[in-house]
């Protein structure tokens, strides 16, 4: 089976009102019904092909996890890190867990729980092709084609057939390169790295323990102490402390030889901005995106998400509203990158 582990326990300032660090964003409803978690959730639901998943989380958000899960009738593991250690550690906790649950050799779906994937059955598509090269020992990629110079993202370049379904080698992997040298990847042919990974639990562990040893011995024994405390698995807090923090991107996928990428064919996004979650929603034939109670006249270009209060605006153009009950944020659409600072400076006024 393909044990599918969620990664919920990032913050997410970008999207401010709406995230917030005490409910991030994957805990919220930004398109649609579901929250993003939820969304995870089901994209994963086909049990044929995927088993109950495991959710790592932090502490604080460990009631949702558990909520949101049951609200969609699913039952999920919820593995608690006492303390943020990035996602290298907690993905490796996550495939020690999952070997207890489904055995040694099962293989692991690492998932972002704050992306959106607009194309299921391709992504699942896109699973049993990863499956298919990760039982071939192989840590695989998803590869996105890029659109933009980005330095939010790994870049991956595409090398050799692997000879397993439609999984090429992969040659380089650099994560978060300078706006110059993405440049020029565009122009390589690099893809970026969508942030989800297929891999067979031990091959990671055993990758992680080569270039990585400290990390993977604080977490082996924050699994080893872990507690079980109202069906929660609680990670030994002193152990899981002292492990180094660090993302799995530079702590495996820059140096493992065992890497390999499948193309995602569907369309994807990482919602790091308002600007990006205007992407992939549809808009009116006035370039407008709604969400919400609002109503707009003489408007072009302009994205109004309410989480409340009705917004009516008139003669707006590329101009970007977010309101909530206690907070509005107004901005002219591609300023959106700037909401990070701004949150600095609201925490620093007080
Ligand atoms: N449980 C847990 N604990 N999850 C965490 C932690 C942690 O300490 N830190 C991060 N995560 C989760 C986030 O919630 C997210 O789902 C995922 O791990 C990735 O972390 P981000 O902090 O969002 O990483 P990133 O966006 O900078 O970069 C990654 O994703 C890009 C695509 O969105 C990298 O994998 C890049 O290579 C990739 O392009
Ligand atoms: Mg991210």
């Amino acid at each position: 089976p393909v044990v599918p582990v969620i990664l919920a326990g990032g913050s997410g300032t970008r999207l401010w009102p709406v995230s917030r660090d005490s409910l991030p964003k994957q805990f919220q409803a930004l398109i649609g019904d579901h929250t993003l978690y939820q969304d995870t959730l089901r994209r994963v639901s086909d049990r044929t092909l995927f088993a109950p998943p495991i959710v790592l989380t932090h502490e604080d958000f460990r009631f949702f996890a558990r909520r949101q899960a049951s609200d969609l009738g699913m039952d999920v593991t919820v593995a608690l890190e006492p303390t943020r250690r990035d996602s290298g550690p907690a993905l490796l906790a996550a495939a020690m867990i999952a070997q207890r649950l489904a055995g040694e050799s099962c293989l692991v779906l690492a998932l972002a729980a704050d992306h959106i994937v607009l194309d299921e059955q391709l992504f699942v598509d896109a699973c049993r092709t990863a499956a298919i090269a990760a039982s071939d020992g192989r840590i695989v990629t998803f590869g996105i084609t890029p659109t933009e110079p980005s330095t939010a993202y790994g870049y991956i370049r595409p090398g050799s057939e692997t000879g397993q379904a439609d999984a090429r080698v992969v040659d380089a992997f650099v994560e978060k390169p300078d706006q110059k040298t993405a440049t020029g990847y565009l122009a390589d042919g690099y893809l970026w790295n969508s942030g989800n990974f297929l891999f067979p639990a031990g091959l990671l562990i055993e990758e992680a323990e080569r270039f990585e040893p400290e990390i993977v011995a604080s977490v082996r024994e924050a699994v080893e102490l872990a507690v079980e405390d109202l069906g929660f698995i609680r990670l030994d807090a002193r152990a899981f402390a002292s492990s180094p923090a660090k993302s799995i991107d530079y702590a495996v996928m820059e140096r493992t030889s065992r890497a390999a990428v499948v193309e995602g064919r569907f369309r994807w996004s990482d919602i790091g901005s308002w600007d990006a979650l205007r992407g992939v929603s549809e808009s009116d034939a006035s370039g407008n995106v709604t969400h919400g109670p609002v109503t707009l006249l003489d408007s072009h270009n302009t994205f109004v998400h309410s989480d409340g209060p009705l917004v009516a605006a008139v003669g707006l153009d590329d101009v970007s509203v977010v309101a909530t009950e206690d907070a509005v944020l107004v901005m002219p659409a591609h300023r959106s990158q700037d909401v990070k600072a701004l949150v600095a400076k609201l925490k620093s006024d007080g």
